[in-house]
């Protein structure tokens, strides 16, 4: 069986005094959660401030997005040692936001998921197809390539040692959620996918729906049998809210 893992995407949002009280909020519930991983990836310049609140506690703490370089003149770029040097040991690479608005390629999201696990640190890969995509039955296509992408650059094995996140473009922050059988159906998808090279890399693989889950939604779609914890925009900005759903995670367990 494979464990849940509920990680928090904070996106542009936070401060340090917004930071302290969320944290907090989550950290009062984290002994209840010893049967799932939970992690919050706060924007660059809180991680020391987010990795010191979670110092001995099981919350992870993970980046949105890192350098595919590991130092020199790239202005502006944070390096996944640096993450690392700072208590990341995740980071979101791929994410629809980032290949949107930010020309992130297969390719470039393949080279940067090469140099965090070089760092040490765990991957989210983020697939997903658009709603346009969708709606002309590319999504097998789309999330396909994206896939391919990093199974060539990085090899089969190395999804071991990473995380999926399946995030609809279009239940992205829009209150529209994919249905637990549209998900499922892409999750199966994805697993098969991998399965194509190596059957156990498949069965053990973590892969987490994201797009408008909230506490409401999520019990039913992680109840799916391929769906292994959910990436959480705007519901993990409240404490409740993101502790509902790793509730619902952990509620999951020992009931599969
Ligand atoms: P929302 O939960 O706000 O839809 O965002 C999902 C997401 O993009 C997480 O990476």
């Amino acid at each position: 069986m494979r464990k849940p893992i509920v990680v928090g995407n904070w996106k542009l949002n936070g401060s340090h005094a917004d930071n302290e009280s969320l944290v907090t909020g989550v950290l009062s519930e984290m002994a209840d959660m010893a049967a799932i991983d939970v992690a919050v990836c706060p924007p660059f310049v809180f991680i020391p401030q987010v990795a010191d609140l979670a110092k001995s506690t099981s919350l992870g703490v993970g980046g949105q997005n890192c350098s595919e370089h590991d130092s020199g003149a790239f202005t502006g770029e944070v390096a996944p040692a640096m993450l690392f040097d700072v208590g990341a040991r995740y980071v979101i690479l791929g994410h629809s936001e980032r290949r949107a608005m930010y020309g992130e390629t297969n390719e470039v999201v393949s080279d940067k998921v090469k140099a965090a696990l070089a760092a040490g640190l765990t991957p989210i890969l983020c697939v997903g197809e658009t709603l346009e995509e969708r709606e002309s039955d590319q999504t097998e296509a789309v999330v396909r390539q994206q896939l391919a992408a990093v199974i060539a650059g990085n090899g089969i094995a190395s999804f071991e040692r990473m995380v999926i996140a399946y995030e609809p473009v279009w239940a992205i922050g829009t209150g529209r959620t994919a249905t637990p059988e549209q998900a499922q159906e892409v999750h199966a998808f994805i697993r098969g996918q991998l399965a194509d090279h190596d059957a156990s890399v498949a069965q053990s693989v973590r892969i987490q729906y994201g797009g408008s889950m909230k506490p409401a939604n999520a019990a039913e779609l992680l109840a799916q049998q391929d769906i292994d914890g959910g990436l959480i925009g705007g519901a993990s900005l409240k404490a409740e809210d993101f502790l509902g759903i790793c509730r619902a995670a952990a509620d999951t367990v020992g009931n599969q």
